[in-house]
């Protein structure tokens, strides 16, 4: 088939979060399994340095209509493995920047136009390269408009674009809001522009456009795909999912083994498999050494590695201070976002440095030693669309703690309910409940032999990419 995908991150390229791994691992896997893969990222300034886009093709020269204007970019193409083609659309205005959505404090103010000039870009690229894609796939709000531009741009220039499109929600938290003035930049008829199109509260809804418009919705696991259609957990979008419930799936993400894999991990100091833990040890020292801890502590290590959002239960973590500072453990946090949970967490390092550490950084050498060298995972999320790092704790042999939500509850099972299966331990999203999880993880940790079953049933788990991309296959190949 031909498969194209369009993300705003995509690994190694551009990542803030799991959207860049499931993209490059779901993409990889298709184009290993021999369909023409051709994946769309913005032109951003990390991206136009990596080595791969060194030699980077000028594929086209873009005229984008945006509104009563036109808007000038280009598109670069680079070939990263085989069937794989990774498209850049360019432009520096929009896409010269460190950071792909924001600076930290907050979000870019024409994020709008940028990401309405990516879609844009995108459908120019199907139209004028005459990629003749079997498959359009948008992932999350700032892909959302493509299956809509694609049937908008095939109605004006009376061409066929794509057999079908696909709309994926990695995140219906984020959601592509602006001012509805912003609409005519999307250039789309204005009956579009109403409750049955991108209207919303009197604002556009991008992410809205890609539930209603594409042919088929995903999520990405089976829970979240439930979820999402409830006020809980729909961010008011619930109703709008509900309209589509019966084509929205949801196929939970893998874990690429190619990047994520104690036993050939170059990020590792040293590498390990379930036959041969001592790997886990040295990472383990390493780790303790890089907070500035004690090198023979033998308690337990919990870790931590996320966007710091309200998202991922940063707070709860914050609410159990009296659990870190009083139990003989050591909690090593790595995580940057919102200024106000990272000061919290900073200032709770800052009255145990001895015994916590926060890297208020991105830093992904450190995201893999985090993994291997800690003996839990912590991961107390209020919502988790997927969640990899659970996945990737499993992998790594170290016990996930993860509230019982989206792709969490479907990835981990609690080992005090199920003695004989159980990998994790699981809570409600509350500081209560984590703190009684907490609890559970000393005891644990205490009986060698329990926690050694529940770390290789772990490391035994399959959470390959082939089952995931063979669900998306026969996604793309059922008659509509
Ligand atoms: P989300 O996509 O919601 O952030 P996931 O668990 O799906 O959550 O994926 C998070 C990904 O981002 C993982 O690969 C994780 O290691 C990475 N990550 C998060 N924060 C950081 C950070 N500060 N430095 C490096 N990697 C990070
Ligand atoms: C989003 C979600 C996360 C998911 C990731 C990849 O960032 O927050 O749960 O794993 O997308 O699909």
């Amino acid at each position: 088939m031909k498969i194209v995908h369009a993300a705003s991150e995509l690994f190694p390229y551009m990542k803030t979060g799991g959207l860049a791994d499931a993209v490059g691992a779901l993409t990889g896997a298709l184009a290993d399994n021999g369909h023409e893969v051709s994946v769309f990222l913005p032109g951003y300034r990390a991206a136009l340095a990596h080595k791969d886009a060194a030699g980077a093709e000028r594929k086209l020269r873009l005229k984008i209509e945006m509104g009563d204007q036109f808007v000038a970019g280009e598109v670069r193409v680079f070939s990263p493995r085989k069937n794989l083609r990774v498209f850049l659309i360019c432009r520096e205005e929009y896409f010269d920047r460190s950071a792909p959505y924001g600076n930290g404090e907050r979000d870019y103010e024409d994020n709008a136009d940028r990401f309405i000039f990516f879609c844009k870009g995108v459908v120019e690229s199907l139209r004028l390269i005459d990629i003749q894609a079997d498959v359009v796939h948008a992932h999350d709000w700032q892909a959302a408009l493509l299956p809509l531009l694609v049937r908008d741009a095939e109605r004006r220039h009376n061409v066929t674009l794509a057999l079908k499109t696909v709309f994926t929600i990695h995140n219906i938290a984020y959601q592509g809001l602006f001012p509805a003035t912003l609409f005519a930049h999307t250039n789309l008829p204005d009956e579009l522009y109403n409750i049955d199109g991108l209207e919303y509260y009197s604002q556009i809804n991008l992410m809205k456009g890609g539930i209603l418009f594409a042919d088929r919705v995903t999520t990405v696991s089976p829970r979240y795909a439930k979820e999402i259609q409830t006020p809980e957990f729909g961010c008011g979008l619930d109703g709008v999912a509900q309209t589509r419930t019966e084509d929205i799936v949801g196929l939970l993400n893998g874990v690429d083994a190619a990047i994520w894999n104690p036993a050939i991990d170059a990020l590792l100091p040293a590498r390990y498999s379930p036959a041969n833990m001592a790997g886990k040890l040295a990472c383990r020292a390493e780790l303790l050494k890089r907070c500035g801890f004690a090198a023979n502590f033998k308690g337990p290590i919990y870790g931590m590695v996320a966007r710091f959002t309200e998202q991922k239960g940063v707070n709860l973590v914050l609410d159990n201070r009296d659990f870190f500072l009083g139990t003989d453990c050591r909690l090593v946090v790595l995580g940057a976002g919102d200024k106000a949970l990272q000061d919290a967490m900073q200032a709770l390092a800052a009255e145990a440095p001895e015994r916590i550490s926060l890297s208020a950084r991105l830093d992904e050498s450190m995201s893999h030693l985090i993994e291997a060298g800690s003996d839990f995972f912590l991961m107390p999320s209020k919502f988790e669309p997927c969640g990899l790092n659970q996945m990737y704790s499993q992998v790594y042999g170290t016990i996930p703690i993860v509230s019982r939500v989206g792709g969490l509850a479907d990835t981990v099972s609690d080992v005090d309910e199920n003695p004989a299966t159980g990998t994790g331990l699981m809570c409600a999203p509350t500081a209560e409940s984590l703190r009684e999880a907490l609890g559970r993880s000393l005891a644990l940790f205490a009986d060698k032999a329990r926690y050694a079953t529940a770390q290789q049933r772990g490391m035994a788990r399959d959470f390959g990419w082939a089952k995931a991309a063979k669900g998306y296959e026969q996604l793309y190949s059922d008659s509509l």
